[in-house]
């Protein structure tokens, strides 16, 4: 067995979700741990989407046990609206989808805050995801907030008028709306009955399986970039997306985990504000969000995209302490003739290869390039490492002896038959020796994974 950390290397959008989702049959339960609906990812289940915000991925796989943790903050229609859509499809969760009764609720007037507090800052904006995420963690960290299991007991529904008052001053004060006290109290009203067959103690639930010989996988939302803590602030999320907020978010002991997979892009994307030192505006950053269809799921928001920055990464390899890496989207580079990879910052006349800690340091920093050859073949499908052109083959060691850990994985398309699953050493102890079963779900047979 194993417990293991998924955690994007980069600002999200790593494509974590395929990851999850090739990983599940090694694991008994797949936990989320922090973050809301302002993540998401598509899923394919036989002939149809889901746009998952909040459940993971690990839902369409019958047998696997999905958690929400304590972590979390959880807009309930958004829960409801992806549950209705799974049920339509015929996906049975109902005795193995769990809510921590820890994790916070994103109160309906949260969203019309993010919205007016975004408007009122004009250029300054961090362009969230306008999903009320600041303000819920806000109101958790400043003790105001509701957690999922208060609405089970007496005495919440003065903690939501109260707040409904305070920050419907505020939105009326930055020149929004606010919503109606009586109406956010009939939502919430409506909300408890549907939510009260999920909420669990879910802390004592994990650690139960633990004990049980169970293989928990936590699910990391965002990237370690927009950490709250470790990322560019103030341009980050509002939750901890870096691997320690597994155990924070879940309840889960440092000493139960195995260790982290980090799953890196072979470019670089950003979504909303911030600095961005690989950015390419031009018809490059075109060509890697056309061919690399580089819009938000959550948002729509094309996303800004650049080289792969591996002093960045390797910010985040050390801050989630990466074992092995699954690396995502190598097809994207398939056509081009030069890659070009950052491998230090020239800043204020010195080269520097860590990531620096504050923004207007961040916004100064000029990108130290190395180039490597493209490899104009495609890569699409492609099972075996050895299988690749050797220029590709190139690129993922370039990779590995940068950020100095094995790549196990290499993605080359957005369905699981175009994965390349290796026998790496970390990522075998990561999947409690049951790499055979992510090798067959990957291509469909029970061919051990190679070199
Ligand atoms: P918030 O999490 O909605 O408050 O947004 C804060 C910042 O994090 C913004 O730059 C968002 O674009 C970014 N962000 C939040 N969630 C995601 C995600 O899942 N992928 C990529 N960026 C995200």
């Amino acid at each position: 067995m194993a417990n293991t950390i998924i955690n994007g290397m980069q600002w999200g959008d790593e494509g974590k979700g395929k990851i999850v989702d090739l990983l599940c049959p090694a694991f008994d339960a797949v936990v989320r741990y922090q973050g809301g609906d302002n993540a998401g990812h598509t899923v394919k289940f036989e002939d149809r989407h889901f746009a998952l915000h909040l459940v993971p991925s690990g839902i369409l796989h019958p047998e696997t046990l999905c958690v929400l943790g304590s972590g979390m903050v959880i807009n309930p229609d958004t829960l409801f609206r992806e549950l209705d859509g799974l049920t339509e499809a015929g996906v049975d969760f109902e005795d193995r989808f769990f809510i921590s009764k820890r994790a916070h609720v994103v109160l309906p007037i949260y969203p019309v805050l993010d919205q007016a507090r975004e408007a009122a800052m004009g250029k300054a904006q961090i362009g969230t995801t306008a999903r009320g995420i600041g303000p819920a963690y806000e109101s958790k960290i400043t003790r105001f907030g509701v957690r999922m299991g208060d609405l089970l007991a007496s005495g919440w529904e003065s903690r939501v008028e109260d707040q409904v008052e305070r920050l419907g001053r505020e939105i009326v004060a930055l020149g929004g709306e606010a919503p109606v006290e009586h109406e956010v109290m009939a939502r919430c009203r409506d909300w408890v009955e549907r939510l009260r067959p999920y909420l669990a103690e879910t802390e004592s639930l994990l650690n139960g399986w633990i004990v049980d010989g169970k293989s928990l996988l936590f699910e990391g939302a965002q990237g370690a970039l927009l950490d709250v803590d470790h990322g560019t602030y103030p341009y980050v999320t509002s939750s901890s997306s870096t691997a320690g907020g597994a155990c924070t978010g879940s309840g889960v002991p440092p000493t139960s985990i195995d260790g982290v997979i980090g799953v890196l892009k072979a470019y670089t994307t950003r979504v909303g504000g911030g600095p961005f030192a690989t950015e390419l505006e031009d018809a490059m950053g075109e060509h890697l969000r056309e061919r690399g269809n580089e819009f938000g799921t959550t948002t729509g928001r094309p996303r800004r995209c650049g080289w792969l920055d591996l002093v960045a990464a390797g910010h985040a390899r050390m801050l989630s302490g990466v074992d092995s890496i699954a690396l995502t989207k190598l097809d994207v580079l398939d056509e081009l003739d030069e890659i070009r990879v950052c491998v230090g910052y020239r800043l204020e006349g010195e080269i520097v290869k860590s990531f620096p800690p504050s923004v207007d340091l961040l916004e100064k920093v000029e990108p130290v390039y190395e180039s490597l050859p493209g490899w104009k073949q495609t890569t699409v499908g492609a099972l075996l490492l050895s299988d690749l052109p050797q220029a590709a083959q190139d690129y993922v060691s370039f990779i590995e002896e940068w950020l100095e850990a094995g790549v196990g994985i290499v993605s080359t398309g957005p369905r699981r038959e175009e994965t390349i699953v290796r026998d790496e050493e970390n990522l075998s102890r990561l999947t409690g020796g049951r790499l055979s079963d992510i090798v067959e779900a990957a291509a469909g047979n029970k061919a051990p994974a190679r070199n």
